[in-house]
């Protein structure tokens, strides 16, 4: 099986001055991804499941609080070092890099950016080794891309909030040990009254749903979470009261980078399986390559990725220059999601008969692409954050 990604180890990286540090970071993310991801990851797929073991080395390796200062535990890399892991990894298992993701942009990101020092110190110093992992809960029955509509209330009580409600497709929502929940606490003030609040698994009425059984990145693990009269102290709320909804944008901005450079890693995960595929297998006299048909979509697939590649790292770069990057993030999801779900099509197509068996491990990346489109804003959010960007300038 591991025959089918041998000699993927180029990746077709244009001069983005990324340093010896940065492709350092890169080989090892490679590395680990070959070597520890690739084994396994159909049947872990199949089986809708992700060892902990495998958590835990990519704690050790520092992939789980990449951009998190090394005071708190982090390995204090920036967004481009992040992306090229994130790109590596999921080139190989977009379920593992969907956990390192949103542990990272989402949880990690938003309490080390905008958490108290107590905050940080309790939750962030572990979330970023991996010793516990996060899950990031903003998504509900009837809220999803229009996020201020929260159902679940959080009412302040004095010492504490009490938090009812249900929180759907919530993504690492059974293995973590600490869920960022965003409530409504006052909905006389719309987006205003809306806060974010630190929920520890085990906090009395709050319970686990069942895992949920998808289409693609099926390794990871997805449920439904119910808070029935939780009591969240109120060190617990973080930021000022009302900063709820501006902390979840503040950190989905940054977490579409991550799911760009996910995307980015399925689309050149299967072109470089197409390639190499086309190169070997023959047919009407040739190898397939030397046909147009095939070669055309290989070009097209290179142009594209490439493309997007440029769009992943100007966000990244955007970030680390301390600059504002709503919309390059917004851009790079839009288009590395698309280019994600359209050539990993094609590398199906390329494929042929094989392209439809797992073995192959085109198919998985094809189903994997979808969520990209979906997740951390739908491909018509990024466009609504993208015009309305323009529209302000
Ligand atoms: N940074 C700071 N503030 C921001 C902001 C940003 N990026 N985006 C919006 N805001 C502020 C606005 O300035 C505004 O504040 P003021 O009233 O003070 O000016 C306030 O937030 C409300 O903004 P909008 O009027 O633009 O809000 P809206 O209701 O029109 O919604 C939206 C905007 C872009 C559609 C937003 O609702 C959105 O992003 N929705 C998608 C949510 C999403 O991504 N869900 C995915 C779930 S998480 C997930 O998938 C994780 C996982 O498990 C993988």
């Amino acid at each position: 099986m591991s025959s089918f990604f041998t000699n993927l180890t180029k990746t077709h990286i244009m001069d983005f001055n990324l340093t010896e540090e940065h492709l350092m970071i890169r080989d090892a993310a490679r590395d680990f991804a070959q070597t520890e991801l690739l084994p396994g990851v159909i049947e872990r797929d199949e089986k809708q499941e992700f060892p902990q073991e495998l958590v835990r080395k990519m704690g050790e390796l520092g992939f789980m609080g990449i951009m998190v200062d090394p005071k708190y535990g982090g390995s204090g890399m920036d967004s481009v070092s992040y992306v090229l892991i994130m790109e590596e990894l999921s080139k190989i298992d977009a379920s593992a890099s969907v956990m390192v993701s949103v542990n990272n942009s989402l949880v990690c990101y938003g309490l080390e950016a905008y958490g108290t020092e107590e905050q940080k110190q309790k939750y962030l110093t572990k979330l970023a080794t991996g010793e516990v992992i996060g899950a990031f809960c903003l998504s509900e029955p009837e809220a999803g891309s229009d996020a201020t509509s929260q159902a679940t209330t959080a009412i302040d009580k004095g010492d504490h909030y009490l938090l009812n409600g249900t929180k759907n497709w919530i993504t690492n929502g059974g293995r973590s040990d600490v869920y960022l929940v965003i409530a409504q606490t006052d909905r006389e003030k719309g987006h205003k009254g809306i806060n974010a609040f630190i929920v520890e698994k085990g906090m009395e009425g709050f319970h686990i749903g069942p895992k949920e059984d998808k289409l693609g990145i099926r390794g990871s693990d997805t449920h439904t979470l119910q808070f029935n009269d939780v009591k969240v102290p109120k060190e617990n709320r973080i930021g000022e009261d009302g900063f709820g909804f501006k902390f979840a944008m503040k950190t989905l901005s940054g977490g579409r980078i991550g799911i760009a450079a996910q995307a980015l890693g399925i689309a050149s995960g299967a072109y470089e399986l197409a390639l190499k595929y086309s190169k070997e297998r023959k047919a009407f006299g040739t190898e397939i390559c030397n046909h147009q048909a095939i070669a055309f979509k290989l070009a097209d697939m290179y142009t594209e990725i490439t493309a997007a590649r440029h769009l992943v790292m100007a966000a990244a770069c955007k970030k680390d220059a301390g600059e504002n990057y709503d919309r390059e993030g917004a851009m790079a999801k839009l288009y590395a999601s698309k280019v994600a779900m359209e050539h990993t099509v094609e590398a199906v197509q390329i494929h042929g008969g094989n392209g439809f068996v797992k073995e192959y491990h085109v198919e998985r990346l094809m189903r994997d692409a979808k969520i990209t489109q979906i997740y951390e804003g739908t491909s018509e959010i990024q466009k609504i954050v993208i015009s309305r960007s323009l529209i302000r300038e």
